[in-house]
């Protein structure tokens, strides 16, 4: 089975994509719903948290990990690759991938939590394959718990969307890499606020293509993975509110099941 873990439920948007390019593959989703958010948290505490995300998944018969939470893979990839002896992808490197593959592009931004913007991942990662490249990074806080409220095409949404990307787009950015699981929901407002010549690259695209090609690539792995085309769906807290988000993302009702860490 293929593990994917988040901090919360915004992760989902990773499933979506997978599901949408792999649909017999057995998915195990964990969202660690009473912990989130893990963008405002330490160094140490969102290792930590990755750490149990992966055993749990394990337990449970993960035989891969997808790392769909941006936050955990800025900080905490290193540690699970060295911990765990099982195939790990990260979000990063797959939209850092299609940032740098056109060549007429150099000026990127990129949106995120503030653990993941302060990392300075995306800008390291980007920079190492081509140097000329220019990289600016501009935190979004407000924009999860916008999302987690359904206020995905509200007016003050709009607003703030703006806001945020005011600083990006006088840096004249021609790519903007959506470095969080939330903000897939918000695509359309932010295209429309950045301008339609900048290129938006949508991170959990990015990500489950880059399962995809894993597998290809990796025969023994895949032939070991089960393709029943189940899902199921592993929370650390169950609200109504993640219900809803859970449906808005998959666009059908999912049951949530708890489990304690
Ligand atoms: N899943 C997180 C990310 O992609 C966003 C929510 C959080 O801060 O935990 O960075």
């Amino acid at each position: 089975m293929i593990g994917v873990f988040d901090s919360g439920i915004g992760g989902l948007t990773v499933v979506r994509a997978v599901k949408h390019h792999l649909p017999d593959y057995d998915i195990l989703y964990f969202g660690d719903t009473a912990r989130t958010p893990y963008g405002t948290k330490s160094r140490e505490t969102v290792i930590r948290y990755a750490i149990e995300d992966a055993e749990l998944l394990l337990q449970k018969g993960a035989q891969m990990l997808v790392v769909a939470c941006n936050t955990a893979s800025s900080i905490a990839t290193k540690t699970l690759k060295e911990r765990f002896d099982v195939p790990i992808l990260e979000v990063i490197s797959p939209a850092v991938k299609m940032a740098v593959s056109d060549p007429k592009r150099r000026r990127v931004g990129v949106i995120g939590t503030r653990a993941t913007v302060n990392s300075g991942v995306y800008e390291d990662k980007i920079k190492a394959v081509r140097p000329e490249m220019k990289v600016y990074g501009e935190p979004c806080p407000l924009l999860v718990p916008l999302v987690e409220e359904g206020w995905l095409k509200k007016g003050e949404t709009r607003k703030i969307v703006k806001k945020y990307l005011h600083p990006l787009k006088s840096k004249q950015i021609d790519i903007l890499i959506l470095g969080c699981t939330h903000y897939p929901l918000l695509k359309e407002i932010i295209q429309a606020k950045i301008g339609k010549r900048v290129k938006v690259i949508d991170s959990s695209e990015a990500l489950s293509n880059s399962v995809t090609e894993f597998l290809r690539q990796n025969p023994d792995v895949d032939s070991r993975l089960k393709k029943n085309g189940t899902c199921q769906f592993y929370v650390s807290d169950v609200t109504d509110q993640f219900q809803k988000i859970a449906k808005a993302i998959l666009r059908t009702v999912v049951t949530l099941e708890h489990v304690e860490l």
